[in-house]
């Protein structure tokens, strides 16, 4: 890192300036060492020509050549400034916004440093997230958690289902996925990285993660065929364990149970399940992180009406602060799943960052899945009671 990196990233114009500022301490040597040498030579006749004793220009002179040619001067260097500025000016928009992408790859290849995992040589920086979350983001397995009884008491080791976060930007906005990072998941193996959730990341390191894990998003195009594919894959495996799925409702709302597709990011199991993410799932939607949805038609009660507040609901996920259904109140943590959740410039400062594409924000079929498919889940999940 560092010399070779910096030099390596000076633009064209610092070098322009350097080879000026060099040209420049020459000539200002040179001129320095010729007068040196011309006063030496004079030595004795300062009487005669020191300067304050120099006969000066005559008026002729002054008020014709000279004078013309200090004006022409004068002159010439304001029309320079009139052209330059305006062309400084005219470059200026640009310039700010490479600036701005500058800083915003900076940041995303420290991200994508953290994310990494740690090697004292090749990456001292690495944080291990790819370990559990897969390399580049895309699903894996925290390995050998323990799992304690409620005084702390040991009682046995499991694997841990670590979900795909390139899609995370699609169920969770800037501020949703800071708050992870920062708290971490308590109950899980997910850690705490920030300072105020007891980690040791400062705001900044959180940013960059976020930055970094934005940059690898899949678009939902790609992960609604994703999601195609992780069906088949877990109807298949389901049969296999001897526990087909009645619907796919009900194999959506435990994608990646049996088949451990994309680390169970699609699933709703993995929150509303008691023992989903560790293989020992307990009856579905008996509660977990999320609340038990047996009775999730008083949450959203009416055949046409709460059905589709439902949807709706599952759909655009839960908001801070915001109601939902008949008594719920939002905290951010619910992901959204067809409609990528908007930027709330309130909780998100960093919401006027480059290069985040703001424009499928909010709309229908812009989340990982499609409305179709929530409706399956949903019509499986008012049967849980
Ligand atoms: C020891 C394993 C482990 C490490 C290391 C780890 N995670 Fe996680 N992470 C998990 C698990 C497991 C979950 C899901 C927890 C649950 O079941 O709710 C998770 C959840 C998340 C989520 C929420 C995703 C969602 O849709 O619910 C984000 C974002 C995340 N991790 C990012 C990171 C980042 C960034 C790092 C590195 C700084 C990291 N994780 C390091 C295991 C890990
Ligand atoms: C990352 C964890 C997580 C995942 C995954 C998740 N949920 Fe949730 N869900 C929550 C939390 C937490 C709440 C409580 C609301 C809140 O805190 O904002 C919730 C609330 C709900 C509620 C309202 C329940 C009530 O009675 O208040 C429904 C319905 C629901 N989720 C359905 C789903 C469905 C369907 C899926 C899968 C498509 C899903 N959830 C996936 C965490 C999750």
């Amino acid at each position: 890192m560092t010399s070779m990196h910096l030099i390596a990233a000076t633009t064209v114009q610092t070098s322009v300036g350097y080879v000026l500022l060099f040209l420049v301490a020459v000539a200002v040597v040179v001129y320095g060492l010729a007068n040196f040498r011309s006063g030496k030579s004079e030595v004795g006749s300062e009487v005669v020509l020191a300067p304050n004793r120099k006969p000066y220009y005559n008026d002729q002179d002054m008020e014709t050549k000279r004078l013309d040619r200090m004006l022409t001067m004068a002159f010439v260097t304001l029309a320079a400034i009139s052209v330059i500025l305006p062309l400084y000016w005219l470059n200026e928009p640009s310039r700010q916004a490479n600036a701005l992408r500058g800083y915003n790859a900076k940041f995303i290849d420290s991200g994508k440093a953290m994310f990494g995992n740690n090697d004292a040589v090749a990456n001292p920086e690495g944080l291990g997230c790819a370990l559990c979350h897969g390399a580049n983001g895309a699903g894996g397995v925290a390995l050998k958690y323990t799992l304690t009884d409620a005084d702390g008491r040991f009682l046995r080791q499991v694997d841990w289902q670590a979900p795909a976060l390139n899609t995370v930007s699609l169920r969770y906005n800037r501020a949703q996925i800071r708050y992870v990072l920062v708290y971490g998941r308590p109950f899980s193996p997910m850690p705490a990285w920030g300072v105020l959730g007891g980690g040791s990341l400062d705001d900044q390191q959180i940013e960059n993660l976020v930055s970094y894990l934005e940059s690898i998003q899949i678009s939902p195009q790609a992960a609604h065929a994703e999601v195609v594919k992780g069906l088949a894959l877990e109807k298949a495996a389901a049969i296999k364990a001897g526990h087909p799925y009645k619907s796919d409702g009900e194999a959506l709302f435990n994608l990646g149970y049996y088949s451990d597709f994309a680390g169970g990011a699609y699933s709703c199991g993995r929150c509303h399940t008691q023992g989903w993410s560790y293989g020992d799932k307990t009856n579905d939607g008996s509660g977990a992180f999320g609340p038990n949805l047996s009775a999730v038609t008083q949450q959203f009660p009416g055949a046409v009406l709460g059905v589709n507040q439902q949807i709706d609901f599952v759909c655009q996920g839960s908001e801070q602060g915001k109601q939902y259904g008949v008594h719920g109140q939002g905290s951010g943590r619910m992901p959204a799943f067809c409609q990528k959740p908007a930027y709330n410039p309130d909780t998100d400062p960093a919401a006027s960052q480059p290069d985040v594409p703001k424009t499928d924000q909010g709309d229908p079929g812009s989340g990982m899945m499609t409305r179709e498919q929530v409706r399956q889940i949903v019509a499986y999940e008012r049967g849980l009671g």
